[in-house]
């Protein structure tokens, strides 16, 4: 479904991500684990066209981002690293906003903010400002955002980032059931529990670098995932 060939991004003298290779298959959740600054959100955010890379080239279902910029976004969606809603609008108008932007019709928006609202449990909060919100309740939305226009891949940068354990089981629940509905799922994350309830493979990043590529079970052989993390970047999951 995406092919990265030799990906680069370099920030002057600084390389963020240097010449990954690997596949991501359709239907699976696909874990990019790393230390803080490996490369995770600079691999993202090529891979969701926000930026260029500076050597190589991305392919989705067989056609290069290059010049099919319209197709691969119809394709994806896109829940970021940090919070970019606008806080003054409500739940409602954030989601209608988006769907606009998709060119959603109307009664197709009104129909699919209805079915994500429900989706996620945020019906009662729909005429709440987002600045109301508690930090769950953002990240849940923050997901909806991303599913407007029916994505068929989606990338999540820190999903669960600073949730109560119990809010973080409702958003794992919410991506398998995600994964059930048969949408490729691409996320990032520091919590090594996550990467495991939740990932079928996982790559992890050192310093821009893929240093491992595998199914969490190979990955750790014997070992927990978190060993085998600190064997591979030399330093605890952050
Ligand atoms: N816009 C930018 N300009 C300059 N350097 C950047 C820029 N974006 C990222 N970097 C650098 O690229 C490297 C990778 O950053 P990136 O944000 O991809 O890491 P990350 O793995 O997502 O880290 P984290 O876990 O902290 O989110 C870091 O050294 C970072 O400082
Ligand atoms: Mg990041």
């Amino acid at each position: 479904m995406i092919e990265l060939f030799n990906v680069e991004k370099t920030f002057g003298a600084v390389r963020a991500v240097d010449k990954i290779n690997f596949r991501i298959e359709r239907g699976e959740v696909f874990g990019l684990l790393g230390k803080n600054g490996a490369g995770k959100t600079t691999s993202i955010k090529m891979l969701t066209l926000q930026l260029k890379p500076t050597a190589g080239e991305i392919f989705f279902e067989g056609r290069p981002t290059r010049g099919n910029e319209i197709f691969v976004k119809s394709l994806l969606g896109l829940v970021p690293q940090h919070l970019n809603f606008d806080q003054d609008l409500t739940v409602e108008e954030n989601l209608e906003l988006h769907a606009r932007l998709h060119h959603l019709k109307k009664i197709e928006r009104r129909e699919r903010i209805d079915e994500l609202l429900k989706f996620v449990e945020l019906e009662r909060v729909r005429k709440s400002f987002v600045r109301e919100l508690s930090g769950g309740m953002k990240r849940r939305l923050l997901i909806i955002r991303a599913l407007i226009h029916r994505p068929k891949i989606l990338f999540l940068d820190e999903p669960t980032v600073a949730l109560d354990p119990q809010v973080r089981r409702k958003i794992w629940e919410l991506i398998k059931n995600l994964k059930a509905q048969g949408i490729t799922i691409v996320l990032t994350t520091h919590y090594i529990e996550e990467a495991q309830a939740l990932c079928d493979r996982v790559a992890i990043l050192n310093c821009g670098r893929l240093v491992a590529l595998d199914t969490t079970e190979n990955l750790c052989a014997g070992k927990s995932l978190e060993e085998k993390f600190i064997e591979l970047t030399g330093a605890a999951i952050n």
